[in-house]
């Protein structure tokens, strides 16, 4: 089966699932400090892996502007014909890897169970990237996973608590949740899942007088 038709098989499995709490969480707290607000310019997620778009649809109703971005096409041809995507001018969609993804300044990165699938050589450069690109009090939400995995050795990228605590500097952490469980995939197969559930703010940089 090939990459296309397995991610296929996924986007059946996950579809008119409701979004992730990581974002979820991260909007709920956008929302308590007042953003979006009715008199400013709507802020800007980035939604990586974005799949169907589950957390896109999410972002757009509650009045963001968001890119999105997958490096399957099918998963933007899913996303665009959504019923349920609000008919708003504040979405642009495209086919893009993360590994060649240049990030614009942003309030939100979202990248719900989707940045460990960026190689593990690339993974550095990319967090350095986004980081970069998270305006100071804006948010990382998201998952990572860890060497307990079922699928750590198989080409993605792991992290254990040591390393995610390093990749969470310059940020306050919000909710850093680890879980190691026994359960299944989306499509059914029994799996041993280690993930690091996150939510991320970005502190203002040091200044030094
Ligand atoms: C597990 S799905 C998650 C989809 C969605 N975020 C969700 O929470 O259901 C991972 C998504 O990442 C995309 N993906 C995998 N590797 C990628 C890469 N290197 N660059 C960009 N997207 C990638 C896949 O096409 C897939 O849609």
């Amino acid at each position: 089966m090939s990459d296309g038709e397995r991610w296929g098989r996924y986007y059946d499995a996950v579809a008119a699932k409701p979004p992730r709490p990581t974002l979820l969480h991260a909007l709920d707290r956008f929302a308590a400090e007042g953003v979006p607000s009715p008199n400013v310019p709507p802020p800007f997620a980035l939604d990586l892996g974005c799949g169907d778009g589950r957390d896109t649809v999410e972002l757009l109703r509650r009045g963001w502007k968001v890119l999105a971005i997958d490096a399957t096409p099918e998963a933007i041809d899913r996303l665009l014909a959504r019923p349920d995507l609000p008919k708003s001018a504040l979405l642009e969609a495209r086919v893009e890897q993360f590994e060649d993804f240049q990030p614009p300044a942003c309030d939100l990165v979202n990248a719900s169970f989707s940045l460990p699938l960026c190689s593990p050589e690339d993974f550095p450069a990319l967090w350095g990237r986004l980081t970069a690109a998270i305006r100071p009090g804006g948010r990382f939400a998201g998952q990572l996973y860890g060497p307990q995995d079922d699928w750590a050795g198989r080409g993605i990228t792991i992290h254990d608590r040591a390393a995610i605590e390093r990749l969470c500097a310059g940020f306050q952490v919000e909710k850093l949740d680890e879980t190691v469980e026994d359960g299944t995939t989306a499509l059914g197969k029994s799996k041993r899942w280690h993930i690091f559930h996150l939510v991320l703010v970005k502190l203002p940089a040091c200044t030094f007088n």
